[in-house]
Formats: structure tokens, sequence, C-alpha cells
């Protein structure tokens, strides 16, 4: 029988070490380093009170190498992995269409978001949908796991959201192998589990969020998925780095990653693709919200309609610009407030001080207002950093808005650079910051007139480009 070797590792975050140092050398933290030797785990593992197969699914599986196989064997097995569990209605169609055409059966999908965007709410109407019958006497059971709320309080959103479904089944537990074992009971359709950061499993060390029980809860997740073939709906909170549960890692252990997003002030949500094993990542669902839950938006242009008596519209200093996250982009707006007589004064919120000053200077020279006379404040809203120079033309807009009291109209953004001599340049993955303004139905886009061209053949859903050389040229055609 071999030595029992030792490790410690960290409660926390999950590092673990050969040596004791103290204090943790991943996240700093003093005495969370525990000692664990190999016997531990393995007693972990066997005294564990849960069915033989909810074990074997979320152990590790031995890799099978695979042989050869008829081609016309695979023909069959394609069609089977063409099949998705349909969606159907206006909302079913835009959670479909990010999904890459319907639920994959046996997919871990992981809908990410702020807390409060909306992420229980919309996963609680995708349940329902699943477990339609649609004639069907099959029942088609969905198990709605939170970790979060208690069943009442599902019960409650539930009964908010006119959702009366006998197949939806509510179980409130945050342990891994309680939730497979009672999800294998009922043969489920699809699981929801809600969130990533409450479950845990056992004989895995840290708290539950942390770095390796997310990390091994979700894999665990993922064989359960695959072995059963039961697609498995994950909520996880996006964290203030903007991440998933801290790390990114947990992206690539699942197969679609989609992010729900919505702007403070609007009643629409987004929900986009980052990730997806079954199709492609440009889509985007948008929805509505209201009392009784989201409604799938079919025609974006009406969203920004149907706002147009919202109080926004009528203030000056407003600029709407995108940004890139990797490949997600975001939409974002900039204040300004320029007050005459306070000169000196300058708050800028969201935005570096250096680059504020360099686009107000640009202002005063290349335009000629007279800026200098004035206090500037400057604000990203939802308290995002504008780091980019995408961005540089939404501030210079605002300034210019608030300046001269004259807001800008509903439905316009800026997409440029702006240069010394005020001069509008171009800027990285221009292309797919048009896109999505064009699919969210704004009117009006400008961006530097060198890439103007460029969108000739592209659809555009009749959202307009305005291609402009400089800050004069945007100033005349938008103001
Ligand atoms: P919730 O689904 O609980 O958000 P999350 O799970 O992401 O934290 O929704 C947040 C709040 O918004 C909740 O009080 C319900 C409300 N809400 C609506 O009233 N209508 C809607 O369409 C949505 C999506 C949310
Ligand atoms: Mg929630």
């Amino acid at each position: 029988k071999g030595k029992s070797r030792s490790v410690y590792v960290c409660e926390d975050c999950g590092y673990s070490d050969g040596q004791w140092w103290g204090t943790c050398r991943q996240c700093e933290k003093v005495g969370t380093m525990k000692r664990f030797t190999t016997e531990d785990v393995e007693r972990k593992l066997s005294g564990t009170e849960v069915s033989e197969k909810v074990v074997r699914a979320w152990l590790p599986t031995e890799v099978v190498a695979p042989s050869p196989v008829k081609l016309t064997d695979v023909y069959d097995r394609i069609n089977v992995l063409d099949w998705r569990i349909p969606l159907p209605g206006p909302f079913g169609a835009e959670v479909g269409r990010v999904l890459g055409g319907g639920l994959v059966p046996g997919s871990l999908v992981l809908v990410g978001g702020d807390p409060g965007v909306g992420k229980s709410t919309l996963l609680l109407q995708i349940a329902d949908l699943i477990a339609l019958r649609n004639g069907i006497d099959d029942p088609a059971r969905v198990i709605y796991v939170s970790g979060e709320e208690s069943v009442e309080q599902i019960g409650t959103r539930a009964d908010r959201l006119n959702i009366g479904n006998e197949d939806i089944y509510l179980h409130s537990s945050t342990d891994i192998e309680d939730i497979l074992e009672q999800a294998q009971r009922l043969s489920p359709k699809a699981i929801v589990i809600d969130s990533i950061q409450t479950v845990y499993l056992n004989g895995v060390t840290g708290n539950a969020g942390g770095d390796s029980q997310v990390k091994e809860c979700t894999s665990a997740l993922l064989r359960f998925a695959k072995r059963t073939n039961i697609p498995i709906l994950l909520i996880g909170h996006v964290t203030k780095t903007g991440d998933i549960a801290g790390p990114r890692v947990l992206e690539h252990i699942v197969d679609v990653v989609l992010y729900m997003e919505g702007e403070k002030l609007s009643s629409h949500r987004l929900l986009r693709s980052v990730k997806n094993r079954f199709g492609s990542t440009d889509e985007l669902g948008i929805f509505k919200m209201s009392q009784a839950g989201l409604q799938g938006v079919s025609n974006p242009s009406e969203m920004y309609l149907s706002e147009q008596h919202s109080v926004s519209d009528y203030l000056a200093g407003l600029a709407v610009t995108v940004i890139m996250d990797g490949s997600r982009a975001f939409l974002i707006e900039v204040q300004a407030l320029c007050v005459a007589g306070s000169s000196f004064m300058r708050h800028v919120n969201g935005i570096q001080a250096s680059k504020a000053d360099m686009i107000i200077s640009v202002i005063i020279k290349q335009v000629g207002l007279k800026l200098q006379e004035n206090g500037i404040f400057l604000n990203v809203v939802s308290g995002m950093n504008l780091t980019e120079t995408a961005g540089d033309l939404a501030i210079a807009a605002a300034i210019c808005s608030s300046f001269l009291e004259f807001p800008i109209p509903n439905g316009i953004a800026f997409i440029a650079e702006v240069g010394l001599a005020g001069e509008l340049r171009l800027v990285p993955q221009l292309e797919k910051r048009v896109i999505t303004l064009a699919k969210l139905g704004y009117k009006k886009c400008v961006i530097p007139k060198l890439a103007e061209k460029s969108f000739s053949g592209t659809e555009l859903h009749g959202m307009e480009i305005l291609g402009c050389d400089n800050l004069k040229e945007m100033i005349n055609a938008v103001f």
C-alpha cells in the first residue's frame, strides 16, 4: 500500500499546494489552507449515501477510445443530434434563436447576468414552455431547482407570471448529489438550476460559489447531462468584474453561454449568446419586461418607438455608444452636464480624466464651443468604465448636446475615436457594433466616413449610417 500523500488546499479559492505556507499563495487569505490526504478524499467519496447511478454520473469518466463506425450509422446519429426541444410562441422564438434553433437534449446551458436582471423569471418561463404537453400524453416534466429561494417564493413568482403548469416540479436544494438523484427519479425533460453559485458537491473543498466548487459542480452537471441526455439550464451571477462566478473557466466547460442584459432605465432585456456549440453566437433575443413576465419582441424597432415618451428623450447631454467585452457588444449611455459660470469644476465618472480633458480641448479648439467657461460633469450610466476609444465620439456628442442644450434625438448612436484634429478615426470590431445597433432597432449611427462604404451590402434593418470626417460634420448631421 502506497504512502498517503498530503496536500494543502485553500478552503476559499481551491488553490492546492504540496507545502504549507501560512497564507494561500493564490488568494493570499490567512488560515484557509487545510491539510488533506488522498485517504480523506477516498473516504469522502465512499461515505456518500447516494445511489450508485448518481455517483457514477458525477464521478470522472474514463475516456473510451473511439473505434471506427459505419458511415451510414453516423447518419442516424446526426438526425438524432439535430433534434431540438421546440420552444413555441413569440417568447420561445427569441429564446430558441439565441440557443441556435431550440434546446439541444443533453446540453449544458449557462445563463449569466447581473443580479436582478431577470434570470429567474426567464428560466421559469422557459421551464413552462418545455413542460407544455402540446397534446402529447407523455408528461414533459421540468424540475426547477433553487438554492436561492424557497419553493413558496418560486411559487409566488410563478403565480405572478400566470404559470400553472402541472409538470413543473420545484425543489429547494443546494446539494448536487441530492439534486441529481431527485432529478433522475422524475426523469424530467429539462433541469433548471438557480444558481451555480449556491450549489456544492460533497468531497470538494471550498464554499459554494468558490472557484473549485463552481468548477467541479459544473463538470458534474455536464457529465450528468451527457449521460442522461437531459438538458440542464444553469443560472450564474455575473460578478463586479463582469465574469460569471469569477472564473471564466466555467464558460469552457458548458456547451452554451448566454448573457442576459438590460439597461437600467429600460424595460427591455437582451439575451445574447457568447458561446454556442450548436449554433452561431451572433444572435440576439429581445424581450420586453412586464408585470406578467418577459414577452418576446419580434420587431425590435418597435422597442425604441414605444419608449419615445420616456423622460430621457427630452434631456440634453445623453449619447449612446457600443463597447465590446470580448465578443460581447454592450450599449452604454454617456451623460454630460455643462454648467455655465462654474469653470474649473470637472468631475468625471467612468471615463479617464485625461481622456475627458483631451476631448473637451478638442471641442474647444476644433469646433469652437466655449466650454472653458463651463463646469463639466461626465458620467457613464450603470457604473461601467468606458475605456475604449470607440466611445470618444459619444462623449463628445454628449458634451456638445448639453452645452448647446439640444437633446440628441432618440435612436441615434455614436461609434468613433476622436483625434486631436477633431477627426473621426476607425475603431476595432466596428461591424459587430453597428450590427448590434441595427438589430436593436436604432435609426441612425454615426461612424467615421472612411468606414461608411464597407456597410453598403450589410443588412441593417433600415438603420441609416452617417459617415462623418470630423466633429463639426457630426454636429451638422445630428444637431
Ligand atoms: P428576477 O427574475 O428575480 O431576477 P434575477 O433572478 O436575475 O435576480 O427578477 C428581478 C425583479 O424584476 C423581480 O422583482 C421581478 C421583476 N420582473 C418583472 O416584474 N417582470 C419581468 O418581466 C422580469 C424579467 C422581472
Ligand atoms: Mg434569481
